[in-house]
């Protein structure tokens, strides 16, 4: 489905990575409360760049501290697009993999639930062995990552504290709307002025930043599980590092809009709310559709999260 932006009647599209937390679904609620415009807008903790790529700014800053996401981002703003499909046919047809929009379902005789898992299952892990002796990081590298995504558990991406790929095969192929996403998604990049780095956010330079700025800031959340959360990938310190960090921007006149859970499944994120508490100037605007236009004290808290975007304007 493409959602349209009311503002500008720009074509809404998916980011190709279906990334946990990824906020494409959210945008109908996100992108109004977003400022109609900015100078440079900074999506700090990118991941899939769901709400980046979609945003209105004369400069788009794409940042995460995944070093292989950003570098697959990058090949996707650098590669030729049918250079990469080419390449993407050839290591299906290499590895034996599935290709449905070619053949179809029925082909693989694949059962609803298990879809594609057991056809793919060697060719898999035929291809993520290879791929994780490949030692330069350059175009081919990146490609190859890419469709390992596209056939791995959930379209998911984790490496193990060596850097090798880990997940196992998943149900889908690199099916139509697969490819659609990644060709949209490719030409939307190169056609625009977007920029990428490589940092955690406490070393990213806003020295710059003033009030024509803007920052969306969509971190790990501290009471939910995800794959960038494994290995105490964000923490309490974290957290009270980035609200800090948030309050230092506020402080210089820079908007910024925060995307957050107050409570997920029983859990209530505490640091979070006694800064919202403590500041008493932000807004929070309520995402999920049960809450919306109600107050957070009046509802059951354990029903289900409680999904919110909290800014400084
Ligand atoms: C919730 S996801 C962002 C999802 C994104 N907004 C979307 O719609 O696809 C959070 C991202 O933060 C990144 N991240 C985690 N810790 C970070 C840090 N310290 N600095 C910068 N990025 C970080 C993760 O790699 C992950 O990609």
């Amino acid at each position: 489905m493409q959602i349209l932006n009311n503002f500008e009647n720009i074509v809404k599209i998916p980011s190709p990575l279906n990334y946990l937390g990824g906020k494409y679904r959210l945008l109908p609620q996100i992108l109004p409360i977003l400022p109609v415009t900015s100078r440079n807008f900074m999506d700090l903790f990118c991941g899939g760049c769901n709400v980046g790529i979609n945003a209105c700014a004369e400069r788009i800053y794409f940042n995460d501290n995944n070093r292989f996401l950003i570098g697959l981002l990058r090949a996707f703003q650098q590669l030729e697009i049918t250079k990469v499909l080419e390449r993407i046919s050839e290591l299906i047809v290499q590895y034996g993999l599935s290709d449905s929009s070619r053949y179809g379902y029925e082909y693989y005789a694949c059962n609803g639930s298990d879809g594609l898992t057991e056809f793919n299952k060697i060719p898999f892990l035929n291809m993520r062995e290879d791929f994780n002796c490949i030692q330069k990081q350059d175009s081919e590298y990146f490609i190859r990552l890419y469709v390992l995504i596209v056939f791995a558990f959930n379209n998911q991406m984790r490496f193990n504290r060596h850097g090798k790929f880990n997940l196992p095969v998943g149900k889908r192929d690199f099916n139509i709307q697969m490819k659609s996403k990644l060709i949209e998604f490719m030409k939307r990049l190169q056609d625009g002025n977007y920029f990428f780095s490589y940092a955690d956010f406490r070393d990213v330079d806003f020295s710059q930043y003033s009030e024509e700025d803007f920052v969306y800031v969509d971190p790990p959340y501290l009471i939910t599980c995800a794959t960038y959360n494994e290995q105490n990938g964000w923490n309490e310190k974290d957290e009270m590092d980035l609200l800090n960090f948030l309050n230092g921007l506020d402080r210089r006149g820079i908007r910024f809009a925060l995307s957050n859970v107050l409570h997920s499944k029983g859990k209530e994120n505490r640091i979070l709310l006694d800064w919202i508490d403590k500041q008493q100037k932000y807004r929070i605007h309520f995402l999920d559709f049960h809450y919306a236009n109600s107050n957070y004290q009046t509802k059951d808290k354990t029903r289900s999260s409680c999904e919110v975007l909290i800014t400084n304007y």
